[in-house]
């Protein structure tokens, strides 16, 4: 069991706290905060244990995105626009998600989309960038919820940037054709690229009205 113990999660999100990995600074430990409040209501008499267990854990959600159609197939470059999965497990706060965690050309833990583009804009790189991700979903038909800024994390490779998604995988559970048709999978995707586009270009102009 990995012990979490009085560190600090490096960010949080809605849902999940994230820890570099205390034996492996290239992995990435996500708790959800469910789970974690969880852990420490086991000490807590029977009738404050009882909760409503409605809440769809975010981590079995990723876990059963991870093994879609187009990441067990047999693609050279499925996981270049994605942090790789390597499974769940026990910490001293709750199970977590191991996966790999994004650093940038500094070495430094990689900045969202969201705050590059807050910060420089819709630079050439980040166009050249995103025009890549886009290539790559297109072929990959990788089945994503809607993309957002946030979900998105800058990694380098060879002093370039390559987008990663780091949350938000898997697709909505009343369309089961998305995960047996190509067909229905590039819709899908295609509806999801234009959706993130509408998203960034909402960021940027101030996030006025709906961005759908
Ligand atoms: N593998 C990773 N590599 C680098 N940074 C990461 C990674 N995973 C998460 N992060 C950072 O942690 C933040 C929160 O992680 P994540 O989005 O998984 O949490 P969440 O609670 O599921 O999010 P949401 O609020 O979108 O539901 C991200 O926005 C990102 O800044
Ligand atoms: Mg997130």
């Amino acid at each position: 069991m990995i012990n979490l113990d009085g560190l600090q999660p490096f960010a949080q999100g809605g849902n999940r706290r994230c820890f570099v990995h205390p034996n492996n600074s290239y992995r990435c430990l996500k708790v959800s905060l469910e789970q974690q409040s969880k852990k420490a209501k086991q000490s807590a008499p029977w009738y404050k244990k009882f909760r409503s267990e409605e809440t769809f854990d975010d981590n079995l959600r990723e876990q059963k995105a991870y093994n879609q159609r187009a990441l067990i197939k047999d693609n050279p470059n499925r996981w270049k626009h994605l942090a790789k999965w390597y499974g769940m497990v026990e910490t001293s706060i709750g199970p977590a998600s191991e996966t790999e965690l994004i650093r940038d050309n500094q070495n430094n833990i990689a900045t969202t989309l969201e705050t590059y583009l807050f910060t420089y804009g819709k630079t050439d790189e980040i166009k050249i960038a995103l025009d890549e991700f886009e290539l790559w979903l297109r072929s990959s038909l990788v089945l994503t919820k809607n993309i957002i800024p946030h979900n998105i994390v800058i990694g380098y490779e060879n002093e370039k940037i390559v987008l990663k998604i780091i949350d938000g995988l898997g697709s909505k559970s009343y369309l089961p054709l998305t995960q047996v048709s190509d067909f229905f999978a590039r819709r899908y995707v295609e509806r999801r690229i234009q959706l993130m586009q509408s998203r960034i270009n909402w960021d940027l102009t101030g996030r006025k009205g709906d961005w759908k």
